[in-house]
């Protein structure tokens, strides 16, 4: 291991990074991504995974807990979390997930073929031979029609910000290492530049960051802005090392961003015709146009360049194949049904939103919900899959070439799925255990709070209803284990802390509901 490289294990083995859920990493994503520009990616229940910098493995294992078939590697440099990974996985009792403590420029070809390659908040982080052996691997161990998803900070949006990264490391002590003292540190100069300077360029960069520094946590700061290495890079930079190594740039894991670029159509007509069918030469100039900050680009291999299409229409048969979930909501001001994040459905779907939405969570299959359409019209038809490309390449909902079927009602007596029942016995058992959180069937993070919610969550093995529940909840409060607080008050009275544990049990149970994280 060359010194670089033992510098970067250094600071991740004395501050671990929070292993959080990235579902726009997930190999669900990229399949889809792929879809969306023509290509066929593999089957996501059978397909092999590997994550580069897996951390403590928190992106991989809800995949793993829901794609039982499937098999997932994760490597990471940092022992420690590579260890805790291990111990995580092991309590959830996942069979199909390795971990390896290994430097990845030490991968080779033979570490094996994989359908899905995730390396997230890793690349522009490591010294450039770590960059290169990254775009290797990927090139190397991708399967024919495999995909890989690299996510990165970019210029030009960078060139700003690292000025602010500059400020907080000139600021800091640099013979004690970077912490939550040095992060808290850092912050008060900025804002006190940001109070204090003139209206110049810094000022600027400083008013445009200071809420993101506001809602990250210390974890994201310490990593992003105290970094011992933190090298962005221009776009067509990271696709020109990807083409060296026999990969083809195919979206963002985000692609509504590539089918509807964030400028005018005027500038974009102007852009197309300048690049000529250059894609990455296109993508170039918008992050130039919009002083973009971070990319996550999925690649496919050269070979399937020439499949890639971007003209977004789409068979109806291939459109029968997806799954859709979602909420949509009529507004009657606007005559509409928008979505949960309120964009504007096209008219003459109304059937099929409200059958998304009363399906929810579970999944709604656009063939069989075609088949069981009554007296349909070849119009009707034309219209539902013109509304199922549309939410497609809006991608406002969730969209998936598995069915998921969850639970249609809460039972009387809920049971958590097997992996969320261990973790919360775990979290209950080892406190503070901060560094994986809980995880819905669909990889998206379960934000609860701590120390009462992962008690409750503990007791939901399907032996108890919802009064039984409280009334350990009550016990737990009595034994001193946690109080209620209502208005910054301590509550003690028998009844009202039975209240309490009651709405806050029933409260937990219907969010686990709609999360699809409750079996029979
Ligand atoms: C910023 S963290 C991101 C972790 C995780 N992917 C996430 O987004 O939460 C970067 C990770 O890359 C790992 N890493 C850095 N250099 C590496 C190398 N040469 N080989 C393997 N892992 C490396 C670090 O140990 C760290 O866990």
């Amino acid at each position: 291991m060359n010194n670089s490289v033992e510098m970067v294990e250094k600071t991740y083995e004395e501050e671990p990074y929070i292993s959080y859920q990235y579902p726009q990493s997930s190999p669900n994503r990229q399949w889809v991504a792929g879809f969306v520009f023509g290509l066929n990616a593999p089957d996501i229940q059978t397909a092999r995974v590997l994550e580069l910098g897996c951390s403590m493995g928190g992106n991989l294992m809800p995949l793993a807990s829901r794609y039982k078939k499937a098999k997932f590697i994760g490597v990471d440099l940092s022992k420690k979390q590579i260890s805790v990974a291990k111990e995580i996985a092991k309590e959830l009792s996942l069979k199909n997930i390795e971990f390896y403590a290994k430097d990845v420029t030490t991968i080779t070809k033979d570490f094996g073929e994989f359908d899905y390659i995730i390396v997230h908040g890793v690349y522009s982080w490591v010294p450039q031979e770590v960059k290169e052996a990254i775009m290797r691997i990927c090139g190397e161990c991708l399967s024919q029609n495999g995909l890989a998803y690299i996510s990165y900070n970019t210029y030009p949006g960078w060139k700003g910000k690292e000025i602010l990264r500059d400020i907080m490391l000139f600021n800091m002590d640099k013979d004690t290492p970077a912490s939550q003292k040095t992060v808290n540190d850092g912050i008060d100069m900025l804002n006190y530049m940001r109070q204090n300077v003139g209206n110049n360029f810094i000022r600027k960069i400083l008013d445009d960051s200071f809420s993101g520094f506001e809602s990250h946590g210390t974890s994201y700061i310490l990593h992003e802005y105290f970094e011992i290495f933190n090298q962005p890079n221009y776009f067509h930079e990271v696709a020109s090392l990807a083409k060296a190594n026999g990969l083809e740039y195919l979206s963002e894991s985000e692609y509504t961003q590539n089918i509807f670029p964030p400028i005018s159509n005027e500038v974009k007509e102007r852009l197309l015709k300048k690049c000529a069918g250059d894609r990455v030469k296109f993508e170039q100039y918008i992050d130039f146009v919009i002083n973009k900050t971070f990319r996550q680009t999925i690649f496919c291999k050269k070979e399937n360049a020439e499949n890639i299409k971007v003209d977004f229409t789409y068979k109806f048969e291939e459109l029968n194949k997806l799954n859709l979930a979602g909420k949509f909501s009529y507004n009657a001001n606007i005559q509409r049904y928008v979505s949960q994040t309120q964009v504007h459905m096209p008219v003459g779907i109304s059937k099929l939103l409200n059958k998304i939405t009363d399906a929810y969570p579970s999944s709604v299959n656009v063939g069989e919900f075609v088949n069981e359409l009554k007296d349909k019209s070849q119009e009707e038809l034309q219209r539902i899959y013109q509304g199922v490309a549309f939410l497609l390449s809006n991608n406002v909902c969730y969209i998936s070439p598995v069915a998921d079927k969850f639970l249609s009602e809460i039972p009387k007596k809920p049971k958590l799925n097997s992996e969320t029942l261990a973790l919360a016995k775990y979290k209950v058992r080892v406190e503070n255990l901060d560094n994986i959180s809980f995880f819905t069937p669909r990889g998206e993070t379960f934000g609860i709070d701590k120390n009462l919610d992962h008690r409750i969550l503990a007791l939901l093995d399907g032996s108890k209803d919802v009064d039984g529940i409280s009334k350990e909840i009550f016990k737990m409060s009595k034994d001193g284990i946690f109080s209620f607080v209502v208005e910054e008050m301590p509550v003690v009275e028998d009844e009202e802390i039975l209240k309490q544990a009651k709405e806050r049990a029933n409260f937990i149970v219907s969010r686990l509901f709609f999360e699809g994280m409750l079996v029979k």
